[in-house]
């Protein structure tokens, strides 16, 4: 039974953690998060993933996963850290890396030689030779390579690449880019990740590896921005997007996406800036698609101020708050932007903002005397502008009566 130590029980490590255990390991789970910690020990979970909650019972039942605060020996450890990004000096905005150096500091101790480390983490170029560095640094008895006989460790990359929502199929489903420091390490994943993965397990080298995480993102980025722009001309041409991108799309090799309110999440909106901070002269394709898809709330913004328009003391419904549809996941969400742009800059507005997925209100919108968490139907009802922010299967399916009079700002093309 191998011994895995996961750092980061969130939407990634936890379901990581599972899987493995579920095919046979020793699984400790690590957080900085008492919360995290103590839901996985009752066998419970800390946020909502379909289908993971069944998994975790049973493995924490039959005790192959645990969890706990501080970093244990293990034969593999899996780092699941958060990767958020912060403004850098080059205007785009940087990696912090800060979780993994917590993450590095935790691991390094606890090593004899032998152990491999598999980065998890979406990380720009160099990370996990960063990460290697790191552990070395602290660790100089140890090495890559056995110089001088010293004891090996392992070191790879192997990005994620679930679907929120569907985490459970997808980490099973999905191929995976592995790519190791030496060939010895991404052979070592390898073989570790085909005892859960069904789906293709490619051997390459760690910059490759975490640049092709970057590289997926920044093409639906880039591709969203697309059909955002377009979705603004558009308008200004009276045209409707969604029937002229259905049309589009009839093209054998046309295949525009949907436009939305903005690009949410910790991925989508996020990782493109990696490759923007690691060579920022030469993306200019990717940094203009960040910065239309950034600005797509604005324009929600002024659709809504036109919307109200005439109406004295107009009550908006807002409804989603998530980034996506059918999640609680709050990261980056244009959605959540708008909602709190609206409450502070309509003065003499009521927003009723309803998040179907969310009990409480996010801290997000305290503050904000005129906006107020209702249910959905009661939203609708009360309001004079319906403004659909995300597509959550509650407002897809609604009974469209409901919505008649009513002035309506559909950002998904949900109610076409
Ligand atoms: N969520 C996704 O769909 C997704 C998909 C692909 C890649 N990723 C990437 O995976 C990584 C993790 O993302 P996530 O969504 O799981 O984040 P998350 O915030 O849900 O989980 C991260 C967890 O790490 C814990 N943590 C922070 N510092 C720690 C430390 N020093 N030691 C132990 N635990 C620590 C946090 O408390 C949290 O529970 C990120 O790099 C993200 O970009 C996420």
């Amino acid at each position: 039974m191998t011994s895995i130590c996961v750092v980061g029980l969130g939407y990634i490590g936890l379901p990581t953690a599972a899987v493995l255990a579920r095919a046979g390991a020793e699984v400790i789970g690590v957080d900085v998060s008492e919360r995290h910690v103590d839901a996985v020990n009752r066998g419970e979970l800390p946020f909502a993933e379909t289908g993971l909650d069944k998994v975790v019972a049973d493995v924490v039942a039959r005790g192959r996963l645990r969890a706990q605060t501080h970093t244990p020996p293990a034969e593999v450890y899996i780092v699941a850290v958060p990767t958020p990004f912060k403004r850098g000096t080059t205007g785009a905005h940087e990696a912090d890396l800060s979780y993994i150096e917590a993450a590095a500091r935790g691991i390094a101790p606890q090593l004899v030689g032998d152990e491999l480390v598999v980065l998890e983490s979406t990380s720009p170029p160099g990370t996990t030779e960063l990460l290697a560095e790191m552990i070395l640094g602290e660790r100089p008895d140890l090495s890559l390579d056995g110089t001088c006989g010293r004891p090996v460790v392992h070191f790879a990359h192997c990005p994620e690449r679930v679907l929120p929502g569907r985490i459970m199929a997808e980490i099973v489903g999905n191929s995976r880019i592995i790519g190791g420091l030496t060939s010895r390490a991404a052979e070592l994943v390898r073989d570790l990740y085909a005892t859960f993965c069904e789906g293709e397990l490619r051997l390459t080298d760690a910059r490759t590896a975490e640049m092709v995480k970057l590289t997926e993102n920044a093409f639906r980025d880039v591709n969203i921005a697309f059909a955002n722009e377009l979705s603004i001309v558009a308008e200004k041409l009276g045209i409707d997007v969604w029937e002229l991108i259905e049309l589009a799309n009839l093209h054998p090799r046309v295949s525009i996406l949907r436009p939305g309110p903005g690009v949410g999440g910790h991925c989508i909106a996020v990782d493109p800036w990696f490759i923007v901070s690691a060579a920022p002269d030469e993306t200019r394709v990717i940094r203009a698609a960040r910065g239309v898809n950034d600005s797509k709330p604005l324009h929600v913004i002024e659709c809504v101020r036109e919307a109200v328009a005439g109406l004295e003391s107009p009550t908006i419904a807002a409804l989603g708050l998530t980034f996506k549809a059918d999640v609680d996941d709050l990261r980056e969400s244009p959605a959540l932007s708008i909602t709190r742009d609206l409450g502070s800059q309509l003065p003499d507005a009521e927003v009723l903002v309803a998040e179907p997925n969310i009990a409480e209100p996010p801290a997000a919108l305290s503050g904000l005397p005129h906006v107020a968490f209702v249910d959905y139907r009661e939203a609708i009802a009360r309001a004079d502008v319906v403004v659909l922010l995300v597509d959550h299967k509650e407002f897809k399916d609604l009974d469209r009566t409901l919505l008649a009079g009513k002035r309506i700002v559909d950002t998904r093309g949900a109610w076409r």
